[in-house]
């Protein structure tokens, strides 16, 4: 029996074949869930195209929806129409982030608020309004997993999505706090860096990518997203059971290393 046999599975941020979300979507398959894919604006017709690209162990298409996290609607729309095509949800992938050019790069104090507000919207408040949009499907208990960059240290380029993922690690607790009555556990993945469309939109990305195999005692490979997928994987299963506002470093050991 697969880990994940049974299990009804939201999957947010599948771009292409190399986004994190891809790899998750895949293990999810294999190991036995049932999974849906969304996307967001202009993108939705991109994650479509990736969607057919993932192997179904039935054959079966995929269905995708569109959820962009900032507009509450669209949530509402899915949670009804999986309402209809399962009854329940068991698991939600976060693997969302945004941040307009300003907040990215050299300049830290050249980001004005509403490119600040931006980035926190999509990518630190979006966890909430994905616990808004499937919380209600959650009768049986659930569990939320985020994508995060470990940003107890500043670093270069990363800036105000630096400030998002903080952002992000303090919804999930609170999360985790609200939502823990209901059996409902919400934790976050700190990855090591990978080679995505979103890390190749951040001016820099060669700053993190260089020294992390180096650094890290177990290595880092930059090209395989494996690792990460398998660990969301596990925190998707019910093979953590007592944990929740966690978060768990997926890198290789970096962040335990000193220099
Ligand atoms: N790649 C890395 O090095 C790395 C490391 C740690 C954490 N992460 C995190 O992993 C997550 C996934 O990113 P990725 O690296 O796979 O890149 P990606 O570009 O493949 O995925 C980012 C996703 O965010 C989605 N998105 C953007 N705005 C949205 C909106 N308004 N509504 C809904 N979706 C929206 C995009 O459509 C895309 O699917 C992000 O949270 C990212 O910060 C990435």
């Amino acid at each position: 029996m697969g880990l994940l046999e049974n299990k009804k599975i939201v999957i947010t941020g599948v771009l292409t074949d190399a986004s994190l979300a891809y790899g998750v979507a895949q293990i999810a398959l294999d190991e036995g869930a049932d999974i849906v894919l969304t996307g967001a604006g202009r993108a939705l017709r991109l994650t479509q195209r990736t969607a057919r690209k993932l192997e179904h162990p039935n054959g079966d298409a995929i269905d995708v929806f569109e959820l962009d996290v900032t507009v509450p609607e669209h949530g509402i729309a899915v949670r009804e129409a999986l309402a209809e095509k399962w009854g329940r949800v068991d698991g939600v992938l976060h693997a969302v982030a945004f941040a307009p050019e300003s907040c990215l790069g050299e300049d830290f104090m050249g980001a004005p608020w509403d490119d600040v507000a931006t980035a926190m919207h999509i990518s630190a408040y979006s966890l909430k309004a994905l616990a808004d949009a499937f919380v209600p499907l959650m009768g049986d208990g659930g569990s939320f997993v985020g994508l995060d960059f470990d940003n107890r240290q500043a670093w270069p380029a990363y800036n105000w999505m630096g400030v998002a993922k903080s952002a992000l690690q303090s919804v999930s607790r609170y999360l985790a706090r609200e939502l823990g009555p209901k059996g409902i556990r919400s934790n976050l993945i700190a990855a090591g860096p990978i080679k995505t469309m979103a890390a190749k939109s951040i001016p820099g990305f060669a700053a993190f990518e260089e020294p992390w195999d180096g650094r890290a005692p177990l290595g880092w490979d930059v090209t395989n997203s494996e690792p990460v997928a398998r660990s969301v994987a596990a925190l998707l299963s019910d093979w953590f059971p007592a944990t929740t506002g966690e978060i768990i470093h997926v890198d290789g050991g970096y962040h335990a290393i000193g220099a």
